[in-house]
């Protein structure tokens, strides 16, 4: 199985949660390539503990928690995308990205240039509250521009059928699941909120991208 990235429509959709549910489904690797804001805990941290799954060290560590580009200038450093290879595992590998698709690494390269280098399936996690059409298309729209293949979107919210399918139908995009709002996230509760997501149906949209 190919890696699988999982970006999303913008900052704070769900991406991690969805990852860590994704990476214990699958029995996968996690990895965040770059990681920007050390104060809180980082995205690998939350995604070990909701996953039990083993995480790969991330390349780059920033401390500011901003737009990659502008937390390592501030460190002095320069995000070099030889340095972000996909690593060689066992089995599945999941890798988050951060923010959206447009989020810049460089003066010079954002993500998608990253997804695009790759080659490999990507998952895009959008909310399901207003105003999530109109950014899953675009991002749709940014990730076949650069030749991506997307494996299709994975909804993160209440449920909100219409926009779901909306999405899906006008924008000829899989339907991979949506993952209902938890009281409390817990390997427990985020195993069980993602029986919702059929992995069945992720490795067709899979197969169905490359
Ligand atoms: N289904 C859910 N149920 C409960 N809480 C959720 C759910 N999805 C996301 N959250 C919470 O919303 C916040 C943002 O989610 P998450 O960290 O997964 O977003 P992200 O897209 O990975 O953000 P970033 O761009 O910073 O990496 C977190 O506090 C997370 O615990
Ligand atoms: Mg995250």
């Amino acid at each position: 199985m190919r890696p699988l990235v999982v970006t999303g429509t913008d900052t704070g959709v769900g991406k991690t949660v969805f990852a860590a549910g994704l990476t214990a489904a699958l029995l996968a690797t996690y990895w965040k390539p770059v990681q920007a804001g050390l104060d809180e805990a980082t995205d690998s941290e939350t995604v070990a503990a909701l996953s039990g799954r083993p995480v790969l060290p991330e390349a780059y560590r920033l401390r500011r928690p901003a737009s990659p580009h502008l937390a390592a200038e501030e460190m002095g450093v320069r995000i070099d995308l030889d340095r972000l290879a996909l690593p060689q595992v066992d089995g599945p590998l999941v890798v988050e990205g951060a923010g959206g698709v447009m989020v810049p690494l460089t003066r010079k390269a954002v993500y998608l240039d990253l997804f695009a280098r790759w080659q490999t399936p990507v998952i895009l996690v959008a909310r399901t509250r207003l105003g999530t059409i109109n950014h899953t298309a675009l991002s749709l729209m940014a990730l076949r521009n650069a030749g991506c293949p997307v494996a299709g979107v994975a909804f993160n919210g209440p449920p909100e059928p219409e926009v779901e399918e909306t999405i899906a139908e006008m924008f000829s995009v899989p339907h991979l699941g949506r993952l209902d709002p938890l009281a409390e996230l817990t390997p427990a509760t985020l195993a069980r909120a993602f029986d919702a997501i059929d992995t069945g149906t992720i490795q067709t949209a899979i197969r169905g991208a490359l």
